[in-house]
């Protein structure tokens, strides 16, 4: 697959937290609303824990979950290792959203040919944070502002 198709998507602060206590530090629908209309339509890959503060499979999208320790369950495909989860990933045709948490985004960077990133405006506290990634590798494509975020899709260089 294009590694172009291949889109890290992800809603960080300036400070580049992602994630507090299992879930989102914030709450922000038009978000939420943005991450429906890219990802209709193609193949989610999400890590367990990632999975389980979502609770259920998202309608209209195939998901993934990368797990060694989760039972199989309607609705979802899960994959006990990242490299069968993207060869998985890969048959679908569509875009392959790669859609967190920390561990899945570390392992995607190496293959993620688009980086999607909704830049949350305010600070929030928060106990995870998107890994270490060069930000010069990353040229921006397409943007867009929104009240509480603003939406920049990164191309590598
Ligand atoms: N701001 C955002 O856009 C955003 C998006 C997504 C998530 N988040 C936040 O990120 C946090 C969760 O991130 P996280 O890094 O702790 O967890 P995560 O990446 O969602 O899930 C980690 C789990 O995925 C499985 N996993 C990961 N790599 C694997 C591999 N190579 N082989 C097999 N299994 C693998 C393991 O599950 P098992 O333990 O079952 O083996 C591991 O414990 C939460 O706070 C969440 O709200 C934020």
């Amino acid at each position: 697959m294009d590694s172009q198709n291949m889109i890290i998507l992800v809603a960080m602060t300036t400070e580049h937290i992602i994630g507090q206590r299992g879930g989102l530090p914030w709450d922000i629908p038009e978000d939420l609303a943005l991450f429906r209309r890219l990802t209709v339509g193609h193949t989610l890959v999400m890590g367990r824990k990632t999975f389980e503060s979502i609770g259920r499979p998202l309608p209209q999208r195939t998901s993934i979950v990368v797990s060694r320790s989760m039972a199989p369950m309607e609705g979802m495909i899960v994959c006990p290792d990242f490299c069968s989860a993207v060869e998985r990933a890969c048959q679908g045709g569509g875009k392959v959203f790669f859609i967190g948490g920390r561990e899945i985004y570390k392992q995607a960077l190496p293959l993620a040919g688009r980086l999607s990133v909704s830049w949350i405006k305010k600070d929030y506290a928060g106990d995870c944070r998107f890994p270490p990634y060069r930000q010069s590798d990353w040229l921006i494509e397409q943007e867009w502002d929104y009240p509480e975020f603003r939406h920049i899709i990164y191309q590598r260089k």
